[in-house]
C-alpha cells in the first residue's frame, strides 16, 4: 500500500495525513474484495524496514493501527473478515499485541474473507524464521517443509499482487509466496486507489495466461487422464 506520503505532501498536508487516508483506503478495498468474492487479503502495512523512517512517523503509524483497529474492529468481524497479523511480534509493544490477539480471537470464526495485515513484517524475515523453526524441528530444509512453517502458511500463495505508488519492485513483501503470483503495478497512489482500479488489476489477472513454468500448449490443453487410458 504504498504513495501515502506523496498524496499528503501534493496537498500540503503533513505524512501521517496521507497514512489517516490509507486506513479509509483499505477499508474501501477490504469491502470491495468483500463484494467480488475475494477469500484472501493481505496486506503491507508496515515493514521491517519503515522503523528507520523519522521517529515521529513511526510513532504517528503506530497509534494509528490502534486506532484504526479500534475503529472498524466490529464492522469488518459483521461483514465475517477474519482477522491475522503476520510478521515479527517481539519488538511491538504490548497495548499493540493485545489489541492483535483481541482482533484475532474475535474474528477467528469469520470465514467471508481473510484479511491478513503483514505488520513489522519482512519477506526475508519470514523466510529465516520458517527456516529456524525447521531446524528446531529436526527437520531437512526442503520447500515443503519451509512452506509448512511460513507466516502464510493458513492460505494459498497469492494469484495476484497490487503494488500501488507507481514504483516496480516487491520492497520485501512476499518473497517466498510470490513465486508465481501475478504481478500488477498501479501508478495510483494507495489512498486512490478505489474500486475501478481494483477491478483493472482484476481484469489484468484474467488476461493473464499463467504457466507454471509448463508451456502454453500445456496450460491451454491439459492432457486429460482420459487421454492416458
Ligand atoms: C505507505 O506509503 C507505506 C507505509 C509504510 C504505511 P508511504 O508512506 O511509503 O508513501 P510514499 O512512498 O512516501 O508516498
Ligand atoms: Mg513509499
Amino acid at each position: 500500500m504504498d504513495g501515502n506520503g506523496r498524496w499528503a505532501k501534493r496537498r500540503l498536508l503533513p505524512r501521517l495525513a496521507g497514512h489517516k487516508q490509507g486506513v479509509t483506503s483499505l477499508r474501501r478495498c477490504t469491502q470491495a474484495c468483500l463484494d467480488r468474492g475475494v477469500k484472501v487479503l493481505t496486506v503491507f502495512a508496515f515493514s521491517s524496514e519503515n522503523w528507520n523512517r523519522p521517529q515521529e512517523e513511526v510513532t504517528g503509524l503506530m497509534s494509528l493501527f490502534v486506532s484504526a483497529l479500534a475503529k472498524n474492529l466490529m464492522e469488518l468481524h459483521k461483514d465475517g473478515a477474519r482477522l491475522c497479523f503476520v510478521g515479527d511480534r517481539s519488538a511491538l509493544g504490548d497495548k499493540l499485541m493485545e489489541s492483535l490477539l483481541e482482533a484475532e480471537t474475535l474474528t477467528a470464526q469469520n470465514d467471508k474473507i481473510v484479511l491478513n495485515v503483514c505488520f513489522n513484517y519482512g519477506g526475508r524475515w519470514d523466510i529465516a524464521q520458517a527456516a529456524q523453526k525447521v531446524v528446531a524441528q529436526g527437520l531437512p530444509l526442503t520447500p515443503e517443509n519451509l512452506d509448512r512453517n511460513m507466516a502464510l502458511a493458513h492460505v494459498p500463495d497469492p494469484d495476484l499482487l497490487i503494488r500501488t505508488g507507481g514504483e516496480m519492485r516487491i520492497s520485501n513483501f512476499l518473497l517466498w509466496q510470490a513465486a508465481y503470483s501475478e504481478m500488477f503495478f498501479s501508478a495510483s497512489l494507495w489512498p486512490e486507489f478505489d474500486e475501478a482500479e481494483l477491478d483493472l488489476a482484476i481484469g489484468a489477472y484474467f488476461g493473464r495466461e499463467r504457466r507454471f513454468g509448463q508451456t502454453s500448449e500445456q496450460v491451454v490443453s491439459p492432457e486429460s487422464p482420459a487421454a492416458h487410458s
